[in-house]
């Protein structure tokens, strides 16, 4: 067995109050342990304040964490800091729920995708356009896509160029935190298919957040099921969601609640 990619134990991420005399408030992940194999994904899901865009905040070093630690590829991941860390962000791709908000209005789809590269230090030239078109490519967008703006695509089209952006580094580890849920229903598995093919093709790792376990069923290995802030349930896709040990991951599946 290799190593797994990522390695999360007993993660506990808590929010500073604000004022002097402000009570503390309770973590928003509390004691979060989870180990996901390279080349796998696990969906991750509960009810909106369950924690689970603050565990993935976590992993992208954008908040602090309290305890706990996250091992990526073997690496202490909590302690890389300074000029290191902002190399090592590179290792993990995000994407956001809605691409309208986190893709530039005022950039070409081109320079959106260059910008990653550029702030590498990569030169710009043929070979940064081959890269590019290539990227956009795999995400099933074709080249006369590069002029266009945000503004002038589709939501599915959108989340795709997000998609090939939060690729651009070749991270080791996707991270997406609700991406499905502000497109229409039938352009949610066209980008559920994307991931699958991404998946098969390049052994992509992800973490996918999601509120519907149903969205996410098809994409992960594993579920892991949050609430307030713990791990209620964990397991493999197919035991979890034909024999959900929990009544909450029940509700969710959309069981009823006596079985
Ligand atoms: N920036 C913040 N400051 C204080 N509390 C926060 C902040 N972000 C999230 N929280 C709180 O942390 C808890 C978990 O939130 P979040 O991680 O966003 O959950 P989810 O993504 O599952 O909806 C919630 O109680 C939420 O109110
Ligand atoms: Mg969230």
């Amino acid at each position: 067995m290799t190593a797994p990619l990522v390695e999360v134990h007993d993660l506990v991420v808590r929010y500073k109050s604000r004022g002097l005399f402000a009570a503390p408030f309770k973590p928003a992940v509390n004691g979060v342990t989870l180990s996901l194999p390279a080349g796998s994904t696990l969906g991750l899901v509960g009810e909106s304040g369950s924690g689970k865009s603050s565990l993935l905040r976590a992993l992208l070093r954008l908040v602090p964490v309290e305890s706990g630690t996250i091992s990526l590829g073997g690496e202490d991941w909590l302690a890389i800091d300074g000029p290191a860390l902002r190399r090592a962000r590179h290792s993990i791709g995000f994407v956001a729920q809605n691409p309208f908000l986190s893709l530039s209005p005022r950039l070409t789809i081109a320079q959106i995708l260059a910008e990653p590269l550029l702030a590498r230090g990569d030169k710009p030239g043929a070979e940064m356009k081959d890269r590019i078109a290539l990227l956009l490519s795999r995400c099933g967008l074709p080249a006369n896509f590069l002029p266009l703006r945000a503004s002038e695509l589709s939501g599915g089209q959108a989340q795709r160029v997000s998609i090939a952006r939060a690729l651009a580094l070749s991270p080791r580890l996707l991270v997406l935190d609700e991406p499905t849920s502000a497109l229409d229903v039938s352009v949610q598995a066209q980008i559920l298919n994307l991931l699958l093919d991404l998946k098969a093709d390049s052994g992509l790792s992800m973490l996918f957040v999601t509120h519907n376990l149903k969205v996410v069923a098809h994409l992960a290995e594993q579920l892991m099921v949050m609430r307030q802030g713990s791990v209620v349930e964990v397991g493999a896709t197919e035991r979890v969601m034909a024999d959900p040990a929990q009544a909450y991951t029940r509700e969710l599946i959309g069981f009823g609640r006596r079985r």
